[in-house]
């Protein structure tokens, strides 16, 4: 499964770019207004820094508009994925894009007829959002278990199941054994997917038994 982080942060990207576990980048036009920044220059600087796939959303929702962004994002790096909202217009450009080469990443998916239309479009990711469907009382997990069921039903599909709307580990695990293509996850959760108690406790007695020993490793 690969490992996206959701953000816009720099540092944060930095840091966790250096752990090895990273393999792309999602960002959205919220994310790049709690930036402050300008979105080419943050892209640009992100796209440095990571060589996997770095989403960067077209602001248009027509499509003429929708490409002429597409163009100036898509300039910015060849890993740049055009990401645009789950529209007709929005499909349209996904097509268009795809044809031409470019890497497509269709946002706010919300049910599974929505991604097989993503698919037929030639997205190279779907990104349904989990974590804003359960915040309506529905469950987000069903919605990827349609997903993959789906997409694993015609092996044509080379669209890469990528779960958004990320809140807590469950979610990942659940992603996981699905069998999601990929993960993008906020940063606060990623580092919760180190933490145990029982490491902690573990690490602790050991150290304690092995200051006793007065020994050391060279
Ligand atoms: C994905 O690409 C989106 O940027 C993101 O996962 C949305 O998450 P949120 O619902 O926590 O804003």
């Amino acid at each position: 499964m690969k490992f996206f982080v959701d953000t816009a942060e720099i540092s944060e990207i930095r840091e966790l770019a250096e752990t090895g576990l990273l393999d792309g980048v999602t960002t959205n036009p919220s994310l790049i207004a709690k930036s402050g920044r300008k979105i080419t220059e943050v892209i640009a600087e992100i796209c440095d820094v990571v060589s996997g796939p770095v989403s960067a959303e077209v602001a248009a929702t027509e499509y003429g508009q929708m490409m002429k962004e597409a163009e100036v994002l898509s300039r910015i790096a060849p890993n740049v994925a055009v990401k645009v909202p789950l529209t007709p217009d929005g499909l349209r450009a996904c097509h268009s894009l795809s044809q031409k080469g470019v890497m497509v990443n269709v946002t706010l998916c919300f049910s599974a007829a929505q991604a097989l239309l993503a698919a037929k479009a030639g997205a190279a990711f779907i990104s349904p959002f989990v974590g804003r469907l359960d915040d309506i009382g529905q469950n987000g997990m069903d919605l990827i278990a349609d997903i993959t069921q789906i997409y694993n039903n015609y092996p044509a599909i080379r669209t890469e199941v990528l779960v958004a709307s990320i809140r807590n580990p469950i979610h990942l695990i659940e992603a996981a054994k699905m069998g999601a293509d990929v993960a993008t996850i906020p940063p606060a959760v990623i580092r919760q997917l180190y933490a145990h108690p029982l490491t902690d406790k573990g690490l602790a007695a050991f150290l304690a038994d092995w200051a006793k020993t007065g020994q050391t490793i060279a």
